[in-house]
């Protein structure tokens, strides 16, 4: 059965298997590689995306999931807090080997949409999920900061 979904702001079809996970499709059958596959099991963040807002998993989402539904990816990002975000992670210098760093992009842009001015739990609690092995966590975390600081 065919599943229709919207992946920035286009709508897509995928035909095959439908307990195929989310990130095999965005990055195997659309070439959107911006989004990354670190653990395949929902536990290191790499491979945020948006669905219908929400920050999710996208290796463990099977795209039966995501039918009717609006995904946005990293190369998608297009509003203000996004910009914020992606303004303050270059101002910061947060980026080191990159890997994580569109997942934590992701999550980050998702809590500034929600709340413009998070408190330090709330960045906790909305960071939790993400790993860098390169341990930026101090850089990400005063970029959502500063990030937050510019937006009205
Ligand atoms: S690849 Fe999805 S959470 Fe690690
Ligand atoms: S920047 Fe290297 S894993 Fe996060």
């Amino acid at each position: 059965m065919a599943v229709n979904f919207d992946v920035n702001g286009q709508q897509r079809r995928f035909d095959g298997d439908p307990q195929t996970p989310l990130l095999w499709v965005i990055r195997d059958e659309l070439g959107l590689t911006g989004t990354k596959y670190g653990c395949g099991i929902a536990q290191c963040g790499a491979c945020t995306v948006h669905v219908d807002g929400q920050p999710l998993r996208s290796c463990s989402a099977p795209i039966a999931a995501i039918a009717g539904r609006k995904v946005t990816t990293i190369e998608g990002l297009a509003s203000p807090a996004a910009k914020a975000v992606q303004k303050a992670w270059i101002a910061l210098e947060v980026v080191q080997c990159g890997y994580c760093q569109s997942g934590q992009i992701m999550s980050a842009t998702a809590l500034l949409e929600q709340k413009r001015k998070p408190t330090d739990t709330d960045i906790d609690r909305a960071m939790a999920g993400n790993i860098c092995r390169c341990a930026t966590y101090q850089r990400i975390r005063a970029a959502i900061k500063a990030a937050s600081a510019s937006l009205a």
